[in-house]
């Protein structure tokens, strides 16, 4: 019989010869997952997953003579490959900081399976033949699912047209418009989201309203710089914007929000869904003294006392969705000062082993931990087929070893940014495997698949 790693040689072989959006070897498609404890809704069953090219065909007790490639998952857990919906791949102009390669292996390691790409790159994701690209481009080296949001733009035939090329969402990013925006204006706003609403995509937005002369950039330290953006930029924002999109009628999903306030807005309010970073229910803004650049990222971290409400309302259910904001750079260019540090860190690889940590000091249930990371996003997005452990959804999953303890380390990431304000921290729960779309892309430390496994998706047709 063929040994395993041979069997991986050569599906990496076939896979790098991939060369369209569609061209998926559905043979390579096919795995038994044997005896692992299975997430059933509400808590686990002990059993087998057979997935064949690419969809779960069968999940029971015992499975045997598949004559499929089969995992021995005995004393893990399999949960829904997990979604992040706020990630920065940085491909096509901006590939020294991450490229789609590198970001979706750091996506697998991490246990995601589908991401969405944020728009803010170079050339920018504001039309539908740049969506199209950034399409053909990634398809060549993805490791997972990847969709892509658009930049908001005011023009509604061009809103249309990303649209239809599939775009997951309309950014609206206030404190920079990524696509030329008056986000001064109202108007602008509502007329946008009503196009939105009327082509059923959802507008998602960074929350943080910059008054011109609240400039940040004359500060000198990294915690003044947080200083010059503080709470009160999101409480303007989210108010004035759900002031907005209760006239426009149209969902909007509030981007890594840090304040309780903000979270029981938006619950209050219909077709609003809120998300928050680990960074920012983890850490405070005391440790930018000795973190420095490590730790900059917008909107900036908060007092002690605003982080521990943010956590304390995630953890009992007021917030929609976790999100990484993955957001890389390079070390030279973050070692700097702060004029010229630009924010943001990397998050695919840290996000799931520090939540894994507080469901083991039992402050987080699974439940919660399943539903702000898989079923929500997948609701929010519209991927249907996802975030499913039942015949016929998508064979996306991960193994997860519970008890497992480890200390984050950002240079063993497979990002390119090496650095992150978690290095040392000790944490319980690993991803042992990640398998997307019946394949194994990341197992123990390694990914086992060639650039290009994963696949391209588009809104509306998943
Ligand atoms: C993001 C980035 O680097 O693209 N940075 C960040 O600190 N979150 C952009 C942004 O959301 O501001
Ligand atoms: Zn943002």
């Amino acid at each position: 019989m063929e040994s395993s790693s041979v069997r991986t040689a050569q599906r990496n072989l076939a896979r790098s010869k991939k060369t369209t959006e569609t061209a998926v070897d559905l043979e390579d498609r096919n795995i038994l997952v044997k005896d692992a404890d299975i997430w059933n809704g509400k808590g686990f069953t002990r059993g087998c997953i057979l997935i064949l090219e690419g969809r779960i065909k069968r999940i029971a007790r015992s499975i045997t003579d598949s004559g499929v490639e089969t995992i021995d998952a005995l004393g893990l857990k399999a949960l829904p490959g997990l979604i992040d919906v706020h990630v920065h791949l940085r491909d096509i102009g901006l590939a020294y900081k991450e490229d789609f390669a590198t970001g979706t292996a750091a996506a697998a390691a991490g246990g995601f399976t589908t991401v969405l790409d944020m728009p803010n790159t170079v050339p920018p994701t504001d039309s539908a033949s740049r969506l199209i690209e950034k399409r053909r481009v990634a398809a060549q080296k993805t490791y997972v699912n990847v969709g892509f949001h658009a930049a908001a733009v005011s023009d509604s035939h061009d809103i249309e047209s990303l649209a239809d090329a599939g775009a997951f969402s309309l950014k609206l990013y206030m404190p920079k418009p990524i696509a030329p925006f008056d986000v001064e204006n109202d108007q602008a706003i509502e007329k946008m989201m009503r196009t939105a609403g009327r082509v059923g995509t959802p507008v998602t937005v960074h929350a943080e309203d910059l008054v011109t002369g609240e400039n940040t950039s004359k500060t000198d330290s990294f915690e003044a710089a947080a200083e010059a953006r503080p709470p009160i930029f999101e409480t303007r924002a989210v108010d004035r914007l759900l002031r907005i999109q209760k006239k426009a009628r149209c969902h909007v999903h509030y981007c890594h929000l840090t304040l309780r306030s903000s979270l029981t807005k938006i619950t209050g309010s219909t077709r609003s869904t809120s998300e928050v970073t680990p960074h920012h229910l983890l850490l405070s803004k005391k440790i930018l003294s000795s973190l420095r650049w490590r730790a900059w990222m917008v909107p900036p971290l908060r007092s002690e006392e605003t982080r521990w409400s943010l956590l304390k309302s995630t953890l009992t259910g007021l917030c929609s969705v976790i999100a990484s904001d993955h957001a890389p750079h390079a070390v030279i260019e973050k070692d700097q000062s702060v004029s010229k540090s630009p924010p943001g860190i990397p998050g695919l690889e840290t996000t799931l082993p520090l939540m894994l940590t507080l469901v083991n000091r039992q402050q987080m249930s699974l439940s919660l931990l399943v539903k702000l990371l898989c079923d929500n996003p997948a609701r929010i997005f519209g991927l249907k087929s996802k975030a499913k452990l039942r015949r016929g959804a998508d064979g996306d999953v991960v193994l997860v070893d519970l008890k497992k303890k480890s200390m984050i380390d950002s240079s063993k990431f497979f990002s390119k940014a090496k650095y992150s304000p978690f290095d040392g921290f000790r944490t319980q729960g690993a991803v042992h495997s990640t398998i997307v779309g019946g394949g194994v892309v990341y197992r123990e430390g390694e990914i086992v698949a060639g650039e290009g496994s994963g696949s391209v998706l588009r809104s509306g047709s998943c």
